[in-house]
C-alpha cells in the first residue's frame, strides 16, 4: 500500500499549480467524473495543493478522509473544502458528499490502527488514497 501512496504523492506534485475552484491540473476529465462518491484518504491534507484537490473532488460529490498535522489545521481545512457546494446534479439521489479530519501522521502506528477504525464514516476503505506530507 505505501509504494501506491509514494506513487500518487509524485503524481500529486504536477497538480500542486492549480488555483482553487479549477480542476487540478493532470486531471483528465473521465478522472475528475469517477470520483463521484469515492473513498479518498488524504495525507497531508493541509496543503496548499491537498486542499484544492479536496475541494475539486468534494465539488464531484467524493467521500474524504482528509488527515492533518494538527486539530486546529484539519478544523480549517474542513471548513475550507465544505465551503464548496457539489456541483449540480453531480451527486447521485440521496447521496452527500462527505468531508471528515483526523490528525496525525503516518508514521504514527497507533494513529494508523485508529485511522482505519474510521473508516467506516466514510462509507468503507478508501478507494484512492493521495499524499502530500
Ligand atoms: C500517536 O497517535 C495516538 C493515537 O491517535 C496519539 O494518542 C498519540 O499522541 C500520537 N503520538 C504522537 C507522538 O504524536
Amino acid at each position: 500500500m505505501w509504494r501506491l501512496v509514494f506513487l500518487l504523492g509524485t503524481h500529486m506534485q504536477a497538480t500542486a499549480q492549480s488555483t482553487p475552484g479549477d480542476v487540478p491540473i493532470g486531471w483528465s476529465t473521465d478522472y475528475v467524473r469517477s470520483l463521484t462518491q469515492k473513498r479518498v484518504l488524504l495525507w497531508g491534507a493541509d496543503q496548499a495543493a491537498a486542499i484544492v484537490d479536496a475541494q475539486a473532488a468534494y465539488k464531484r460529490c467524493a467521500r474524504l478522509l482528509l488527515v492533518c498535522s494538527s486539530h486546529d489545521a484539519m478544523e480549517d481545512v474542513i471548513a475550507q473544502v465544505t465551503s464548496e457546494e457539489p456541483i449540480a446534479g453531480v451527486c447521485p439521489p440521496l447521496s452527500a458528499p462527505v468531508a471528515i479530519g483526523a490528525a496525525g501522521t503516518v508514521s504514527n502506528a497507533s494513529f494508523v490502527l485508529e485511522l482505519t477504525g474510521r473508516y467506516q464514516e466514510i462509507g468503507g476503505a478508501p478507494d484512492i488514497v493521495w499524499n502530500y506530507v
